[in-house]
């Protein structure tokens, strides 16, 4: 049997298999199942900055109400109080996921602006979570902001939010930016412990009948992990804070994969909901197998033998590569039959 542990977050975790955040993560039940499949830690879903901002506002609901303030905020997220366990809810998870299993349990924050919720950090911490993932999901619809203001935007933010806790903290980042390599720099220099590359951005779909926007979730694919492994093999090395997978991470090869490009650990989500808590325990399963049959001792021993400064030719991972993927397609021979 292989050496499965990693270091992440400044913790040792029993193998780099993670259950990212999702309403599998949202019960104490959910939890269990997961860590009893042998997770190596959990992501409770995220806590809205605009919960957090409602809650406070609805300190004062019965002033406020009627007035602008609180209607937009209200109206502006419909299903708060349908998406999970609300801010006293979460930090009673976080608790009780304490008491309950003896892997570590991250809380996730979403937002975007340095304001009076992150307060909430530390109510987190209080609570008993081992570190803190801020998941920066955010759409820059804005023309008029620039890459510049919003990337300096995640900067402060984390900044503010390392101010208030001591436990690690990990940034779930967006795949768009213009200069990826640099803003995980700058969030390595600002305090992150960790970057989770990439979130996953669900886009809203159009029913053509109705002419209505509607909101699509699917699933990830497990093709989804080749950004995900590029971006790690780039960085690995160059960044200060650890690097963590999520999106496509569907089976041990894929594990594999993550752990060589550079991450500590892979994140699993929907293939832990197609095949539930339990496929975790095949997985951590087939990831020992093969670790053995190609005779590594460790997790360790692979993590970012792939990277970009460890492979033979970087250039695999650069423009160059572009021009000669592009000229190796075929065209089959009967295309204009
Ligand atoms: C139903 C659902 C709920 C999710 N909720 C959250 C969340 O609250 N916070 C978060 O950071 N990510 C959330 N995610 C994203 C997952 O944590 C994960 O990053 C993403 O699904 C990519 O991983 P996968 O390919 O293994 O699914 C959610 C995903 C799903 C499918």
């Amino acid at each position: 049997m292989s050496d499965l542990t990693t270091r992440y977050l400044g913790l040792t975790l029993k193998s780099p298999l993670v259950a990212s955040a999702s309403p599998l993560c949202d019960s104490i039940e959910g939890i269990c199942r997961l860590a009893d499949a042998g997770v190596a830690a959990v992501v409770l879903p995220s806590l809205f900055e605009e919960q957090l901002t409602l809650e406070s506002l609805s300190v004062h609901a019965d002033l406020e109400r009627g007035t602008d303030t609180f209607a937009e905020a209200a109206g502006f997220f419909p299903d708060l109080h349908t998406y999970n366990l609300g801010p006293d809810g979460c930090l009673e998870l976080i608790r009780e996921a304490k008491r309950r299993v003896d892997i570590p349990v991250i809380a996730s924050l979403n937002g975007v602006t340095v304001g009076g919720w992150i307060d909430y950090a530390k109510l987190m911490q209080e609570a008993g979570a081992d570190a803190l993932e801020l998941n920066t999901y955010s759409i820059a619809v804005d023309p008029s902001r620039s890459a510049e203001a919003i990337e300096q935007g995640y900067v402060d933010l984390l900044t503010a939010i390392r101010a208030q806790v001591k436990i690690p903290v990990a940034v779930k980042l967006s795949p768009f930016f213009s200069a990826p390599a640099n803003i995980a720099r700058r969030l390595g220099e600002a305090g992150a412990d960790a970057l989770v590359l990439f979130n996953r951005f669900y886009q809203p779909d159009f029913d053509i009948e109705e002419r209505e926007v509607v909101a699509s979730l699917a699933l990830s694919r497990p093709e989804e992990l080749l950004m995900r492994l590029h971006w790690v093999a780039i960085l690995h090395g160059r960044v200060k804070a650890d690097l963590a997978i999520t999106g496509g991470v569907h089976s041990a090869p894929d594990v594999v994969k993550s752990v060589m490009a550079g991450a500590r650990v892979a994140c699993m989500t929907s293939a832990l909901l197609n095949h539930g808590p339990g496929y975790a325990k095949t997985v951590l399963r087939d990831l020992d197998r093969w670790l053995d049959a190609h005779e590594y001792e460790s997790v360790q021993q692979m993590c970012g033998s792939m990277s970009f400064d460890a492979v033979p030719n970087p250039s695999a991972y650069e423009r160059g590569n572009y021009m000669k993927v592009l000229s190796s397609y075929t065209l089959r021979d009967d295309i204009f039959a």
